[in-house]
């Protein structure tokens, strides 16, 4: 018995010293070329499908069917895997064919994947496959729309995934200058047209589900500062990181400039947020949320909203957000963000941790809401 543990022992050194060696002289190939030896590809698969299955099991999956969701995960798909997966509007490019392993045809592995393990994959991406993880860790409730998104890709053609990811916009279309405040007429800038507009619109009005914040009007030192903070790795969105890659300092000053001089919007109308119809069912939180922006809640050692953020839309300092007029759903996602400590921003942001950390989440929907609710020309 122990004569035979010797040998084994006597063999499996040689076996690993022989390894060793092939792998110093360099007679290995590693080229993409030749593709994996099917051991190899065998070996690697089980090995993905073993450690997907073990570390997605317990993950809860969110209610995943609406469509501001879906929407969203198409904007992102847009802008950070087509290059790779092609989608329904236009293949992959060439290249892509010769990597190993190819990135595979979405349609047909999702309906092989459960998903918990979307979620996982699209998170953490895949090893030494060119599989990217998700561009900011931070941000679970990110990955979740493109996990909805991908399950709808399958029933997609040319029409119906175009509308998800670009909306109405139509790049043919796309005028040179358009209106700006008092009139002005305004040069599109073309990263605008290029990639801005198709989630914030031309307009900067967002596409009227709440994922995609206003811009227009909005104060033009708070948009150059959040937008050097994303880019920076300041603020976190894998999807507005995505997008401004390394865009300077002039272009993000260009684009700031643009979006600050559009005619600032109104109260946004009930079909332009996701929810249910607000003025009838949320007459009441409305009225709640007025009452914190205004004066505050004493008892909570929560300050009035409108100290730094005016209810009329007005600015009392130029790095501090308008809310007025934006969507609720995405000022609500904001609050609980800076709640949570994964909201940065510019050198600012820290304002905002106080005031979140007495607020209940049903006030943060209320005074969301109400903000929501309002027009620059509405006075108090
Ligand atoms: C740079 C190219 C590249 C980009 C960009 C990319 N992928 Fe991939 N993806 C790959 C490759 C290559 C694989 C194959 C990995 C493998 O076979 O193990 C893959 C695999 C996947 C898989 C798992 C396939 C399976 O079931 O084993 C999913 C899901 C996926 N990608 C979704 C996405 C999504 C969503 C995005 C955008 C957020 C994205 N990919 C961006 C290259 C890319
Ligand atoms: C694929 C969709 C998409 C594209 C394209 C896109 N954005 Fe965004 N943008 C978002 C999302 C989603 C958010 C919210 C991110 C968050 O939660 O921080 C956002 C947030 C922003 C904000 C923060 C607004 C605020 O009130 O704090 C600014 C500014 C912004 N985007 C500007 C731009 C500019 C400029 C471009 C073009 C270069 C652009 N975005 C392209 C989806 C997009
Ligand atoms: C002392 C000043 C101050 C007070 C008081 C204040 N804020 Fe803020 N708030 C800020 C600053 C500064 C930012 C910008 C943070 C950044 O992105 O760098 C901000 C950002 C926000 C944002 C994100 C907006 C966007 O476009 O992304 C929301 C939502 C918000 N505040 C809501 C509120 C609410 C609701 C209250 C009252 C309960 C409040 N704030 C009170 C200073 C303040």
């Amino acid at each position: 018995m122990k004569q035979h543990l010797k040998t084994i022992v006597i063999f499996l050194l040689i076996v690993a010293v022989c390894g060793g060696l092939l792998v110093v002289t360099g007679v290995l190939p590693i080229r993409a070329s030749d593709g994996h030896w099917a051991i190899t590809r065998w070996f690697l698969n089980f090995s993905k499908e073993r450690s997907v299955a073990f570390h997605s099991s317990g993950i809860e999956v969110p209610d995943l069917d609406r469509e501001a969701l879906v929407v969203k995960g198409a904007g992102h798909y847009e802008i950070g895997c087509l290059q790779c997966h092609g989608s329904p509007q236009r293949e992959a490019p060439r290249v892509v064919a010769y990597m190993t392993p190819k990135p595979p045809d979405i349609a047909a592995l999702v309906k092989e994947r459960e998903p918990e393990e979307l979620y996982y994959i699209v998170k953490h991406g895949i090893l030494m496959t060119g599989m990217p993880a998700w561009p900011s860790l931070q941000r679970d409730d990110e990955v979740w729309p493109v996990v909805a998104f991908l399950l709808k890709y399958p029933e997609l053609d040319h029409a119906a995934y175009r509308k998800l990811a670009l909306g109405e916009l139509d790049l043919e279309e796309v005028p040179d200058t358009v209106n700006g405040e008092d009139e002005t007429p305004l040069d599109v800038p073309h990263h605008v047209v290029e990639s801005c507009a198709m989630c914030h619109g031309l307009e900067g009005r967002g596409r009227g589900y709440g994922v995609f914040p206003v811009l227009a009007g909005q104060n033009e030192a708070y948009l150059v500062e959040t937008l050097v903070a994303y880019r920076d790795d300041k603020r976190h969105s894998g999807t507005m990181e995505a997008v401004l890659g390394r865009l300077d300092v002039d272009d993000l000053e260009r684009l700031a400039k643009y979006y600050a001089n559009l005619p600032a919007a109104g109260a946004l109308a009930d079909s332009e947020t996701d929810g249910p119809p607000r003025d009838e069912d949320h007459a009441e939180a409305i009225e709640r949320g007025r009452q914190i922006a205004l004066e505050g809640l004493p008892e909570q050692k929560v300050p009035s909203c409108a100290d730094c953020h005016p209810i009329d839309g007005s600015t009392i300092n130029d790095e501090y957000p308008v809310l007025t007029g934006q969507y609720a759903d995405y000022l609500e996602l904001q609050l609980e963000l800076f709640a949570e400590r994964v909201r940065g921003g510019t050198d600012a942001f820290n304002l905002m941790h106080p005031v979140v950390d007495h607020l209940e989440p049903e006030q943060m929907r209320d005074v969301a809401l109400f903000y929501a609710a309002q027009s620059r020309d509405e006075s108090p």
